[in-house]
């Protein structure tokens, strides 16, 4: 019986050190044949890392694959456009993404533009897909963007620079690995980037206009684990405890905004990385207690409930005075893990900045924001975040 129905199986999230070996008999179920493995060259020449456990895997279930092995930091549309490429030359019938974010957005955007058309810049927005992704399993190897697990592909246009963000259920990949002893050797920068892009993912959605009890739940944990992980982490990548709670906090910020989505942090964020091909987790990092500042007369009493959460003691202060302290308490995270003080770092100019606010008013994040800001408000932070010292 044929239903109407395009979906293939809800997501299932595997979570553990060795989950990585269920690969083979999860492609197996989904009648993967000859998947497209989307990675970098990198990770692909690591031995017994992530690419080779996944293949090793596949192999000893006796499934065959091609190799798009070209994705770059912030995924550009020549790489779908290249993987597309590949897909269609090696006859493909699914994806395979092994990495962090770049990777698993590049494999997403290289399903929407096989199956929904060749101008993935025209799809930009929220749940603009209409038809279904090929079969989809994402490998991820950092603590993280939750791109793994999440509805959001972000791709950059590198003819205007404009970094966009297609948000659909159809982009969620059908089965995500987060296998921590994968991470053991990312390096402390990137841990610390990747991890400040987590700690954004659980805060913009606790403040979000499209919260709920259960997202609030999710970011309170995730919050709590980054306060107690992401330092250790970045001291020591060895450290497997560390990088576990790193994991588990990716994964339930991923799955809060998901659902709450975020703000202006990342629709600012995504202006920075397309301008300038800077570090999303950095762009977030730099933003975030500007734009929390702004954000906090919209509502005092949630940032006062993330101090708690931080680990702050807030006893005898007013709501008022918590809510700055968990201001307080993000750039100290920041610094305290190598983040620079101002967008400077980046290269960013003044001169961009009329664009880059209008861009991000139209960016797919900004809507579910607590403040509602005007354009002029919007240069405004972004010169605050370049003026920060
Ligand atoms: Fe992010």
């Amino acid at each position: 019986m044929k239903t109407n129905f395009d979906f293939l199986m809800p997501s299932v999230n595997f979570f553990g050190p060795g989950v990585i070996a269920k690969i083979g008999e999860r492609a197996q179920m989904l009648n993967m044949h000859h998947p497209l493995i989307v990675t970098d060259k990198f990770l692909q020449g690591v031995a017994n890392g992530p690419v080779a456990q996944t293949l090793a895997s596949l192999d000893a279930a006796g499934i065959t694959y091609a190799v798009y092995n070209a994705v770059e930091p912030n995924p550009k549309v020549r790489n779908i456009q290249a993987a597309k490429a590949l897909y269609l030359a090696e006859h493909c019938d699914s994806i395979i993404t092994v990495g962090g974010g770049s990777a698993h957005d590049t494999g997403k955007g290289t399903g929407i533009i096989l199956t929904n058309g060749d101008d993935i810049t025209a799809l930009a927005g929220i749940e603009t897909l209409t038809a279904a992704l090929p079969p989809l399993m994402a490998v991820n190897t950092t603590a993280g963007t939750g791109s793994e697990l999440t509805r959001h592909c972000v791709i950059t246009n590198e003819a205007t620079h404009l970094k966009f963000v297609v948000v659909s259920w159809r982009n969620i990949p059908l089965v995500s690995f987060n296998d921590p002893a994968l991470q053991l050797d990312v390096p402390a920068k990137l841990t610390a980037a990747t991890g400040m892009d987590a700690y954004v993912q659980a805060i913009e959605p606790y403040v979000s206009l499209n919260r709920n009890p259960i997202t609030d739940a999710q970011c309170l944990q995730a919050i709590r684990l980054i306060e107690k992980h992401l330092r250790p982490a970045v001291a020591n990548g060895h450290d497997l405890v560390a990088r576990t709670g790193m994991v588990e906090a990716e994964m339930l910020a991923g799955m809060a905004f998901n659902n709450a989505d975020l703000g202006y942090v990342h629709a600012m964020a995504h202006q920075l990385g397309g301008q300038y091909d800077a570090p999303h987790g950095v762009c977030c990092a730099l933003l975030l207690p500007i734009v929390e500042q702004y954000n906090l007369l919209a509502c005092p009493d949630r940032f006062a409930s993330l101090a708690l959460a931080m680990g702050e003691n807030t006893a005898g202060l007013t709501t008022r005075e918590a809510a700055e302290l968990a201001i307080r308490h993000m750039r100290q995270m920041a610094q305290d893990v190598g983040i620079p003080a101002s967008i400077k770092a980046l290269g960013a100019k003044p001169v961009d900045f009329p664009l880059m606010a209008e861009n991000a008013l139209k960016d797919g994040n900004a809507f579910s924001n607590p403040r509602k800001g005007t354009k002029e408000e919007l240069i405004a932070l972004f010169q605050a975040a370049y003026d920060a010292e």
